[in-house]
């Protein structure tokens, strides 16, 4: 045998009787599934698999049981899934009943539309939409084997009124959308969201948009990046940041998630060995030194401001008489938003109730997982009749001068954007009044201000 030859046998057989790095149903003679074309699992160093594609047990939690359970004892969410935060809450507050119709804006892993699903029971129906193709599809899979009353758009929540119109509704009973990303697009190296792993500085969360991370970064001016890690991540080196970066694109473009750590690290003058040892020796060490870098940028990319603005205006007239929204955000910028368009529906009108402080997660819910810790959840109704009027804002106008009842002017919403293929996302009046005139909604048109 040649000295390679020997070698990769010793590694081989050492795979074997190494406990976790082998399995019995790793062999094909073992596989015990004929049908199946044997596939191996991937080769990594050592006992336990490191690298995210390597986890491949993770990858597949459902048959791993055992590994599920270890992980999470130990606050892991496992690679390839995600822990649906604040569940028993968004149940208790949006009351979910036999027969309603509820829209899961963020299906994600689908762990709340399934517990939405069960309270529904088979007279009701949930509309699930992600802007993520693949997590849309993974999810869809799973739920639609078990759940009939399942339908599935890939979309922008901030494009409800669209989904109901081609689902041929003018209305619904309940808006559901736990915001940000799940942990599969965390963990996943090749989406770039994550500081913790080397992967492209990507961070769409729809591979449809046009601009990822490393386009944001080569074309911005300093002044805008400054402005965004202050705005969307209060970041308090953000003018030196900007700086940092506008410098070294100069010299080589940043298309790299590493590359941009590094830049955070050395304006704050670190080095990876002082930052762990600060890590390890701190009893609530802080945040990660690039964590508000990256998750300005992946707000910027997806425009996640943008979009809530434009549900939270919209929702009231998605919503039936009597219809729920409930929010969970992991912002403050978010929490911001909807606590100000729930507080002034309420003084409005349009809300009848909402939650008067935001619900969070309880210690043990943070001790199994900790990334529930910044979640928020808020939530409103409207009343049992509701008679709103159009607004280009979302607000009731004193004018008097529109007389479509919500119903109605959803219906012509949903009507123009499934038939004609109009973005209702616009928040422009003059998109709104060209609209009205279209379907002959002359005194709506009027009334937009
Ligand atoms: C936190 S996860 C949702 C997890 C889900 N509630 C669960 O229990 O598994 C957020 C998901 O919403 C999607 N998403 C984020 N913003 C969105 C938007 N504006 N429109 C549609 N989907 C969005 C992301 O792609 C991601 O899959």
């Amino acid at each position: 045998m040649r000295p390679l030859d020997r070698f990769v046998r010793i590694v081989y057989l050492l795979g074997h009787t190494s406990g976790d790095a082998m399995t019995p149903t790793d062999t094909p003679e073992s596989s015990g599934n004929e049908s199946k074309p044997y596939k191996r699992r991937p080769r990594y160093a050592g006992t336990h698999p490191k690298r995210y594609e390597d986890k491949y047990k993770e990858h597949d939690i459902e048959s791993h049981p055992d590994m599920a359970a270890h992980l999470r004892a130990k606050g892991i969410t496992p690679a390839g899934s995600h822990v649906s935060v604040l569940v028993e809450e968004a149940l208790a507050c949006l009351r979910p009943g036999p027969g309603e119709i509820v829209v899961d804006g963020t299906l994600g892993h689908g762990g709340h539309a399934r517990r939405f699903l069960e309270a529904l029971g088979p007279s009701g129906r949930l509309i699930g939409l992600d802007v993520d193709g693949v997590q849309l599809e993974r999810t869809g899979r799973r739920l639609t084997a078990e759940y009939p009353n399942v339908s599935l758009h890939r979309g922008n929540f901030a494009g409800i009124a669209g989904v109901l119109g081609k689902e041929g509704l003018s209305a619904c009973d309940i808006i559901f959308v736990d915001l940000g990303i799940s942990s599969m697009q965390i963990d996943d190296p090749q989406r770039g969201m994550s500081y913790k792993h080397d992967g492209p500085l990507d961070m769409r969360m729809d591979d449809r948009l046009k601009r990822t991370a490393a386009n944001l970064l080569a074309a911005l001016t300093e002044r805008e990046i400054a402005e965004a890690l202050r705005d969307l991540a209060d970041e308090p080196d953000h003018a030196a940041i900007a700086r940092r970066i506008v410098a070294e694109r100069a010299i080589r473009p940043i298309t790299r998630t590493v590359q941009l750590v590094d830049l955070v690290f050395e304006v704050r003058g670190l080095t990876r060995q002082v930052w762990r040892h600060q890590q390890r020796s701190s009893k609530s060490p802080p945040p990660h030194p690039a964590a508000r870098t990256f998750q300005a940028l992946r707000m910027l990319v997806n425009d996640e401001l943008g979009c809530l603005r434009e549900l939270l205006r919209i929702a009231p007239y998605c919503l039936r008489p009597g219809g729920r929204i409930g929010v969970i955000s992991f912002h403050s910028g978010e929490d911001r938003l909807v606590k100000q368009s729930f507080r002034e529906g309420l003084h409005t009108g349009v809300y009848e109730s909402a939650a008067e402080d935001p619900i969070t997660p309880t210690h043990e819910e943070r001790r199994q997982n900790p990334r529930s810790a910044p979640a928020k959840l808020r939530w409103a109704a409207k009343p049992q009749t509701s008679d709103h009027r159009p607004c280009a804002r979302g607000r009731r106008t004193s004018t008097g001068r529109q007389s479509l009842t919500d119903t109605r002017w959803l219906a012509a919403l949903v009507h123009h954007a499934a038939v004609d293929g109009v973005d209702t996302s616009s928040d422009t009046c003059g998109d709104y009044q060209r609209m009205y005139r279209r379907l002959g909604c002359n005194d709506a048109a009027d009334g937009v201000e």
